[in-house]
């Protein structure tokens, strides 16, 4: 299953906000309506809005003959999310093709639509050998948000790492923290490990260390929006705390990633910039005011861990040993 697709000219994208209730697809047709799915999370997660832009910039390229027109609209694309580096990277890299038309930016467009698919599996059987090198099966892991074939073009990266021991016959039990305010552990890992036919629990976020220093788990796999070039890793808010549990407990904290998601211009993690998500997302609950009505709320929608908290960085390509003093 793609979690998106160039269809008719369009970017059908699976509408992420409908799950696990309907499983149905939004076509885009216009540079808006991409980055409109964008913004509200119709499609979410690193390398999918980074496919999502770059297709959006290749829908752009069919829409406007003039090629200013073309990369002002990437710029507009860019811009639609601030903290997953892949949007940018991506958008860079259909940009040069822009002088040669529409065909030749759906093509490259394409290319990054395929080797995301690879980049993932790559990286996933990698991850799932290093943590069987060193932890008994059957693993069981803790993981946060939605790291998996929603958050890619299918596969995933920390859930990719998770289908990988799961095919080996290496998988013990899945926890998933639900993942507050937007849900994405409860509502998208949770569907994907059922799918899988993996045993898994969602705990409330606030339990994720505790079942983590309570041994139920031997490791925390994660994945990342965007990684420093010191190694400190920014992920959906709440990340950061397994980490800290994870040290505590002593067990591997590995973060798995493609290497677009290395920015290594960004020199450490106070240096990325956190998306602030509108107030509404946890002052209210299905449409109804939760919180007193003068009482704003801050909506970080990610945290830093530092690279002090973190074991590996598992790539397409390689593992950065962070544990042991290796940075991207
Ligand atoms: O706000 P989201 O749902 O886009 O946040 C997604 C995450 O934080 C993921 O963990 C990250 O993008 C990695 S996805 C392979």
């Amino acid at each position: 299953m793609l979690t998106l697709e160039w269809k008719n000219d369009r970017v059908s994208m699976i509408d992420q906000t409908r799950l696990p209730g309907e499983l149905v697809s939004l076509e885009a047709g216009t540079v808006d309506e991409v980055i409109d799915a964008i913004k509200r999370l119709v499609v979410r997660g690193a390398p999918a809005i980074g496919v999502a832009g770059a297709l959006g910039v290749a829908l752009a390229a069919r829409l406007n003959s003039d090629p200013a027109a073309v990369h002002a609209e990437a710029d507009r694309i860019a811009e639609a999310r601030p903290t997953a580096v892949n949007l940018r990277w991506a958008v860079e890299q259909v940009r040069p093709f822009i002088a040669a038309g529409p065909d030749a930016v759906l093509a490259k467009a394409l290319e990054l639509h395929a080797a995301d698919i690879e980049a993932n599996r790559a990286l996933g059987y990698r991850g799932a050998e290093w943590l069987l090198e060193r932890i008994p099966s059957p693993v069981n892991v803790q993981t946060h948000c939605n790291a998996g074939g929603l958050a890619c073009v299918e596969w995933g990266t920390a859930l990719g790492v998770v289908r990988a021991l799961h095919e080996k016959g290496s998988l013990g039990r899945v926890f998933a923290d639900e993942t507050r305010p937007l849900l994405q552990g409860a509502r998208l890992t949770a569907w994907e490990l059922d799918q899988m036919g993996i045993d898994h629990m969602v705990v409330v976020d606030g339990a994720g260390p505790t079942v983590i220093v309570r041994g139920m788990v031997d490791c925390v796999v994660v994945g990342a929006d965007r990684i420093a070039a010191n190694g400190d890793t920014c992920n959906k808010v709440g990340t950061f705390p397994l980490a800290m549990a994870a040290a505590r407990a002593g067990i591997p904290f590995v973060v798995a990633a493609p290497e677009s998601t290395i920015d290594v211009a960004t020199p450490n993690g106070s240096a990325i910039h956190i998306e602030e998500r509108d107030p509404a997302e946890i002052s209210d609950w299905n449409g109804r005011r939760i919180t007193p009505t003068a009482t704003p709320a801050l909506n970080l929608a990610f945290d830093v861990t530092p690279a002090d908290l973190v074991t590996i960085i598992v790539t397409e390509s390689r593992i950065i040993n962070v544990a042991a003093g290796e940075r991207p």
